[in-house]
Formats: C-alpha cells, structure tokens, sequence
C-alpha cells in the first residue's frame, strides 16, 4: 500500500496535533500539513496551501457545538480537490451531522474520540476502494422500498424490482432490513447468514467476507436477508454507512426492503438512495399513512426522492393520480395492476412474480427497472458517488 499524504483541518490545537499523532502512527500515512481554521471560500488561502500539498487524504474535525462551518470546508475542499478524500472526525450521537458531513462530499465519518485503529482501516478502505473503481468503474445505486404500512406490497415490489434490475444489468444485491425479513421467503431461499451478521462483521469486511453473507438465488441475485428475530440489537448508524458504502462498491445495484421500519436506519438508507419507492394502495387509509411516512422521511432532506408505487392500483372515479400525489404527498413513480391470486400463490410458492415472463405484471416489474435506470449511462460516465446530492 504506497504511502498516503494527509492534511489535517482542525480549529481545536489540541485534536489537531492528537490527529497528527495519529495519522502518523499508522504506518501507512503521513501529514502533510496542518490548517487551524476552516476555509470559506475556494479563493482562500487555506484551500491554495492545502491544494499545494496534493493530499490523498483530508481530515477535517467537526466541532461538536458549531458543525456548520466544518461542512462547509468539506463540500468547499470536496469541490475545489476532487481527487483527494474527506474523512470527516466528529462525534457519532447526531445522525444529522454525519449524513450532512456524507452529502457534503465527505467518504468517511470516523468517531471521536479517534483511534489509530479507526485511522488505519479507513485509510485501507480508501486505497482498496480506488484500486476497485480503476479495475471495475464506478459506485452502485440503492432503491429503497418502504411502505404506507403493512401489507401495501413493499417486499413484493423490492424482490420482483431486484430480480428484474438483476436480469437487465446483472450484479444486483437485495437487502431486508425490515423488522422481520419476507424477502428469503418470497425467493424460497433458508439463509445461513443475516444483516445482522454482515454490521456485526464490519471491521473486517472484504468483498470475499461479504460475498460469503450473501445468499445467491438461481438466476444470480444476492440477498442479504433480513433478521428472523424482531427487535434484534440496532447496528449505530455508522455501522449502516460502511455496510452500504461497501455494497455499493460491490454491486451495480442494491435493493433495500425496509417494510415498515421507521427508524433512524430506514433515514439513513433513504438519505444514501437514488430512489425512496414508497409503496401504497389508492385508499384513504393509505394515502394517509403514505403523507405521514414522507413527511418522517422528508425531515432529513429526502422530499424529492421519495416517490410513490401504486399497487394494487385500481382507478377510482372521481380520484384522479393527481389527487393520490397530493394526498401522499409525493410524485407517482409507478403502478403496479392488481392481481391477488398470482401475487399470493408466488410468495406462497416461493416462485417472484418476475419469474412468469410474459406476464402483464412481470412487464410491469422490467419497466419500474428500466424507468429507474434511465439516466445510467450519464451516470456511469460522471463516476457518481453514493454520498453525493444528485
Ligand atoms: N400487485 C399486487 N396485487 C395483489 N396483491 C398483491 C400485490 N402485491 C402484493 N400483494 C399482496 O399483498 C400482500 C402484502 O404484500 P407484501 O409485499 O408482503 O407487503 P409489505 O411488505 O408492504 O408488508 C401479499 O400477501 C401479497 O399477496
Ligand atoms: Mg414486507
């Protein structure tokens, strides 16, 4: 591993020179320089001295009681050094600031207090992700299905959506993550391993340990299933980030089923998605629950990406899909028709609606894949990022 160059943005003297002692205690990288205060402007002298390092690495410190300008130095430093990568240093108690850190241009959000340890596996990270993208391109994309409530149909879109980006683009991955996990089921697989597994394993996670959490259907889709135990012990959302920065390393595509979990991890992996698909049915109740889950996931800046599935859609008089998007609060994405006997015969017989090809329904599953992957070319070529705001 060649040796990395490190530069340190920290206002506070006495976390600046701990985190230089520590980079340097890594073995693998080394400081370059040293800024005691954060730049505000990409003509600021700061941002001149640190592009004249050409650091590999910037490390820059959030102050617990004042984190704004420490995520304006990063998105500033992210845009003005693209080649080089933030590593942000804070505190792990506030969400918020980690994803704001993360949509600033951030790669990695390591805990303070900082460790050697923490230092040295994120510098690893770092330099086995650049090998990645030059042998095997960029970043996958996550889809995340959450529901109005239950029974609206969230894992059967998330298993038949993953199956059919599997079969048009190879290289998919589905996730449950909700509170007790269908998906296995809905594939007639018996998972060795869990999510559970896969958070518990981070610190010495590898494409090969990965791999080996997956369990593979058929045709080639890998599941990660989901826990068969409610109320399991939470991963911190630290844990999250890393398991889907290192998913979406592996994989083109990455289907997350979260049901009806509503919590700080459901946020999260809406904040890392391309597309929420919030999935409900063209009834009062529904529409109602939909308003309230977009509103919840809203709070953290995901508005627009939070689009809804119709399923089971039936056209009712006098309620036009306009009505529905206003009601849900959200812009319709998709509908998917009604058909209870063949969407309850496939879970029962553990056979994806996908797998009946000529299907209306099955059309329907391929076109929700294609209309997501529409502006994928671009994508490829813009060497997107998970963590960026698109
Ligand atoms: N398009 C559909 N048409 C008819 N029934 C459906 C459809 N999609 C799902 N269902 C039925 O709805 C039930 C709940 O679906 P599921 O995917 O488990 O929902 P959720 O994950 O949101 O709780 C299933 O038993 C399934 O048979
Ligand atoms: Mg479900």
């Amino acid at each position: 591993m060649p040796e990395l160059s490190v530069v340190i943005v920290a206002t506070d003297n006495e976390q600046r020179t701990v985190l230089q002692v520590l980079v340097d205690g890594t073995s693998v990288a080394r400081t370059v320089h040293t800024c005691a205060s954060f730049p505000v402007a990409a003509a600021d002298p700061i941002v001149r001295r640190v592009q004249a390092a050409s650091p590999d690495v910037m490390l820059v410190d959030i102050p617990a009681d004042n984190p704004t300008p420490a995520q304006r130095a990063i998105e500033l430093l992210h845009q003005e050094l693209p080649d080089s990568a933030v590593f942000a240093i804070g505190s792990l108690t506030h969400p918020q600031v980690i994803v704001n850190a993360m949509r600033a241009g951030a790669r990695e959000f390591i805990e303070r207090p900082t460790t050697t340890t923490d230092l040295l596996e994120a510098f690893v990270r770092l330099t086995a992700a650049q090998r990645r993208v030059r042998q095997e391109g960029p970043r996958g994309k996550v889809f995340s299905l959450v529901n109005a409530k239950g029974g609206s149909g969230a894992t059967t879109v998330a298993v038949n959506l993953a199956l059919a980006l599997h079969s048009a683009y190879g290289n998919t991955a589905l996730v449950d993550l909700a509170p007790l996990g269908h998906a296995a089921l809905h594939l007639n697989l018996k998972p060795l391993f869990t999510v559970a597994d896969a958070t518990r394993n981070l610190h010495r996670m590898d494409a090969s340990l990965l791999e080996s959490f997956m369990t593979r259907h058929g045709g080639g889709l890998q599941l990660l299933a989901g826990t068969n135990v409610p109320a399991a012990q939470e991963p911190t959302s630290a844990e999250f980030v890393r398991l889907f920065d290192m998913l979406a390393t592996h994989y083109r595509y990455v289907v997350v089923d979260t049901s009806t979990r509503l919590d700080a991890a459901t946020r999260l992996v809406a904040n890392l998605s391309e597309c929420v698909l919030l999935v409900a049915h063209t009834d009062v109740a529904s529409l109602w629950s939909a308003a309230r889950v977009q509103q919840y996931l809203g709070e953290t800046g995901n508005r627009e990406r939070v689009r809804l599935v119709l399923n089971r859609f039936r056209k009712v008089t006098g309620f036009s899909e306009s009505d529905a998007e206003a009601a849900a609060g959200a812009k319709l994405l998709w509908r998917v028709p009604n058909q209870y006997f063949a969407a309850s015969a496939a879970i029962d017989r553990g056979i994806p609606l996908m797998e009946h090809s000529h299907t209306e329904i099955a059309r329907c599953f391929a076109g929700l894949a294609q209309e997501l992957t529409r502006d994928d070319a671009d994508v490829k070529r813009a060497a997107w990022s998970l963590f960026k705001t698109v």
